[in-house]
This record gives structure tokens, C-alpha cells and sequence, in this order.
């Protein structure tokens, strides 16, 4: 039995004031999967992420997360009950430890008790490479390893669903590889990624299904090689984004691998 989609949203649509972010959009986020977001500065990407968090309501649609109508429930509801939301501006509290801020987020993001928090944390910075940092104070971090606290924070409340905003941003090439790594890793231990970047080769690398917003709604959206093709796509980025062919292959050998490991999956 397949299992039903993780989250539904429908006609989605936000103002800010006189300025109408998105509208009419509708979204399907099946269980397992990497959905990739793409699109221009200012396309709603962000927005729409916080919507699925919580974190601001729609001005119209609905959302269903596992079955269930959420589209007025809490951040912090959503939060406990499996939406981990790592942000696209790393917010840790600078003052405190690599493990302080992870327990925050098992604690009073994932609502656990004193114990199972520090085991939820130790094993969240043994995941991304963090537990030689635990006792450092997180502001001493290099860029790298604040993301990994970013995502530390959410594994430690044991997401269904991970919400990250721009996780490769700022990354030296050389870095990319490991974050790309880490949430391919996330992924196959069960959770369900959607992920919005603008480093598109990092993001092909790992996304099963890609989608381009622009002008508030969805332009283009399936399989990661044929959305950047498409002629919608090419003209959107043309010019501001010159790692369009990179992230065309990527795609395709990321599609080839995930064709070996199961040749009934695709095609
Ligand atoms: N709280 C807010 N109040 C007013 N306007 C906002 C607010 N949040 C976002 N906007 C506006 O909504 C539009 C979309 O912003 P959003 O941050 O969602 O874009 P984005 O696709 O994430 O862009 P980027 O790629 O630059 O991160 C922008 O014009 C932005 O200025
Ligand atoms: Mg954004």
C-alpha cells in the first residue's frame, strides 16, 4: 500500500497589505520524498514555507497535514507534532552551546521531557557532525556548522516533515557536498524533506521532484531534469542563475542512481 501524501494544500493564496505573495496554489507533498523549490528572489518561497510551518496563516486555502485540517493550528502545534522548520537566516541563540540549542528544540519545540531530550540532542549532533561542538558556544560556529545546528535543532524534535529554507546558501563548493549529504541522509532515515534553494546543483543532487514558483504560483513542477528545461524555467532564470546545466546533470544522475537502487520506481 502506498501511503498518502504527508501534506495537502489547497488554493493557497497570501497578502501582505496590497501585495499579493501567493495565490490559487495548490501542493502535494508524498511521503518519502525530497520536493525541491526553486524560483526568483521574491516569488513567495519563504512564505509559503512559513505557511506550512505555521508560522504566518494563508489569507486563503487550506492545509492538511496526515490527514488532518492544520491550516489554524500553531506553529508550535505543528512543531509537536512532526513540522520541523530549519530557517532560511540561521537563528541560533548565540549565547549559548551547540547542545543548549538543540535541547531548545527538543524540549520546547518537540515538547519532550528532561531526559529523552538529551538523548533526542545527542543524537541529533552525532547526526550532523556536531558532538565535538556541543560544549562551544554556538556563535563560534563556522557558517557550515551553524546550518547543521539549523538541522540538528529540527532532527532533535523527530520530524515527519523538514522544512529547509536555503540550507546551501553562502556554502563554499567544497562544503556543499556535506549538506547535501546530511539531508540525503535525513531522507532515507524517513523523513520527508521540502527543500527551497537557490544553489540549484546542490538541490538536484538529492531532489526527487522539483517545483519553480514565480509570480506567486507554481510555473513549472515533476521531475527535476525536465522542470529546468522547460521553457518557463529557462526564461524565469535566465541570467540571474548560470548553474542551470550543472543542475540539469546533477538531476539526471541523481535520477540514474535513484533508477539503479529501484528500477520499478520510475519510468
Ligand atoms: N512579513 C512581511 N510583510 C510584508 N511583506 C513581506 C513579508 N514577508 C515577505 N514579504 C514580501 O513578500 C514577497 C515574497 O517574499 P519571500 O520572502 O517569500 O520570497 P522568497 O521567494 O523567499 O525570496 P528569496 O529567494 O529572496 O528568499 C517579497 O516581496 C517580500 O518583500
Ligand atoms: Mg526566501
Amino acid at each position: 500500500m502506498t501511503p498518502g501524501p504527508v501534506l495537502v494544500a489547497d488554493g493557497l493564496g497570501r497578502s501582505f497589505g496590497k501585495l499579493e505573495v501567493l495565490s490559487g496554489l495548490d501542493l502535494t507533498i508524498e511521503t518519502g520524498e525530497v520536493l525541491g523549490i526553486i524560483g526568483p528572489n521574491g516569488a513567495g518561497k519563504s512564505t509559503l514555507l512559513s505557511i506550512l510551518g505555521g508560522g504566518i496563516p494563508p489569507s486563503v486555502g487550506t492545509i492538511q497535514y496526515r490527514g488532518e485540517d492544520v491550516t489554524r493550528r500553531s506553529a508550535h502545534w505543528r512543531a509537536r507534532n512532526g513540522v520541523a522548520t530549519s530557517f532560511q537566516v540561521p537563528r541560533p541563540f548565540l549565547g549559548m552551546t551547540v547542545l543548549e540549542n538543540v535541547l531548545v528544540g527538543a524540549r520546547f519545540g518537540a515538547g519532550l521531557g528532561v531526559a529523552p531530550a538529551a538523548e533526542a540532542a545527542a543524537a541529533a549532533l552525532e547526526r550532523t557532525g556536531l558532538l565535538e561542538y556541543a560544549d562551544d558556544p554556538a556563535g563560534s560556529l563556522r557558517l557550515l556548522d551553524r546550518k547543521r545546528l539549523e538541522v540538528a535543532r529540527a532532527l532533535a524534535a523527530s520530524p515527519t516533515l523538514l522544512l529547509l529554507d536555503e540550507i546551501a546558501g553562502g556554502l563554499t563548493e567544497q562544503e556543499l557536498p556535506e549538506i547535501v549529504d546530511l539531508v540525503r541522509e535525513v531522507n532515507e532515515s524517513g523523513v520527508t524533506v521540502v527543500w527551497i534553494e537557490h544553489v540549484v546543483h546542490a538541490l538536484t543532487a538529492v531532489a526527487t521532484r522539483l517545483i519553480c514558483l514565480a509570480y506567486g504560483r507554481v510555473v513549472a513542477e515533476g521531475d527535476p531534469a525536465e522542470v529546468l528545461a522547460s521553457p518557463e524555467v529557462r526564461s524565469i532564470y535566465l541570467g540571474i542563475e548560470p548553474d542551470l546545466d550543472e543542475a540539469t546533470e546533477e538531476a539526471e544522475a541523481h535520477a540514474a542512481e535513484l533508477q539503479e537502487e529501484d528500477p520499478d520506481a520510475r519510468g
